[in-house]
């Protein structure tokens, strides 16, 4: 019988940077999409997975596992505890109460502010360099909140996935109406991620044309919009969670992050000194994405009324932030 004859090994000194690592903290639907999407991206090496609930984790991590027979090589593993998450080049945290039917995300503000107090110190224990992507709603609030714990890390470091998701819906939306590929359709929305989001039509573009003439958006335009603010919530109202767009918007984040794409991405960073925002308040704007997180922040030339609904984003956050700033 032939057998294969053992190769040497040979220990290359390149092989730990070479190697690419994305932990995901708190793997319910959203957690596990964001696992799944980056998994068939197929950019990185190894997905590492807490969750307190050890059991089901046991059978997600075996089922992830069995998933990697089809896709390029990649170790999955899983842990209720951090110290598997060490020399990650991304950490994603969902962990926390989701919105349930008829919540906004800023209702979730009090439990998750608990848990981030608690997820984010366990985090940088192991990862005390490392980018980390805040999804776990209310996204905004809960990005300031790590970057307040963690306040001696370089800004940029801690960023919220904030309004790709938004920005997303939006382009599909367009592009859907307009028979187009979305791939076609630039545009972004800033602001908070939940109910007092920015659509900044003078962004929007389909193959280098502007959407709309002049700045001021019109009923169909506004109806888009309103589209993309209910989008969670009615998703919410059928299934009971969100998780395939999110997943796929993080795995976008993983993708620019581990490969330091330096993409022009609408993350939740630190806005104060934008837009006449005068408080340590996290909001998306286009920021140049990398390796080391949000390495830049893109002045966008809005109109008036644009300036007005941010600054008026920044308020309704605020407002909710200050009750549990301290
Ligand atoms: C959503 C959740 C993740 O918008 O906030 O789908």
């Amino acid at each position: 019988q032939a057998t294969v004859p053992e190769q040497p090994f040979v220990s290359n000194p390149l092989d730990a940077k070479i190697e690419k690592k994305v932990s995901i903290v708190g793997c319910g639907q959203v957690g596990l999409a964001t696992a799944y999407s980056i998994l068939n991206k197929e950019i990185c090496d190894n997905i590492s997975l807490v969750d307190m609930n050890g059991s089901r984790l046991e059978g997600e991590v075996k089922d992830l596992q069995s998933a990697t027979a089809f896709t390029k090589k990649c170790v999955v593993e899983g842990s209720t505890t951090y110290d598997v998450t060490e020399g990650s080049d991304l950490v994603i945290v969902t962990a926390g109460a989701k919105q349930k039917v008829g919540e906004s995300r800023l209702d979730l503000l009090e439990k998750n502010t608990f848990m981030m107090r608690d997820v984010l110190g366990k985090i940088l224990e192991y990862s005390p360099e490392t980018p980390i992507c805040i999804v776990s709603n209310p996204c905004d609030i809960m990005s300031a909140i790590a970057n307040k714990i963690a306040s001696d890390l370089p800004c940029g470091r801690i960023f919220g996935s904030g309004t790709v998701l938004d920005s997303g819906r939006f382009r599909q939306l367009i592009a859907s109406s307009l028979n187009l590929d979305v791939r076609s359709v630039s545009g972004f929305i800033i602001g908070e991620h939940g109910d007092s989001s920015v659509p900044v039509w003078s962004t929007v573009f389909c193959g280098g044309v502007k959407l709309i003439n002049g700045d001021a958006p019109g009923d169909v335009e506004n109806a888009i919009h309103e589209e993309v603010v209910h989008a969670a919530g009615d998703v919410i109202a059928r299934k009971g969670y969100t998780n395939w767009a999110v997943g796929n918007a993080c795995a976008e984040i993983a993708d620019v992050v581990l490969n330091d794409l330096r993409l022009i991405m609408p993350v939740s960073t630190c806005v104060r000194g934008y837009a006449g925002v005068e408080e340590d308040v996290f909001l998306s704007v286009p920021c140049v994405v990398g390796a080391t997180g949000v390495k830049r922040v893109i002045d966008l030339d809005m109109t008036s009324e644009e300036i007005m609904k941010f600054r008026k984003s920044a308020d309704t956050v605020w407002k909710a932030q200050s009750g549990v700033w301290n």
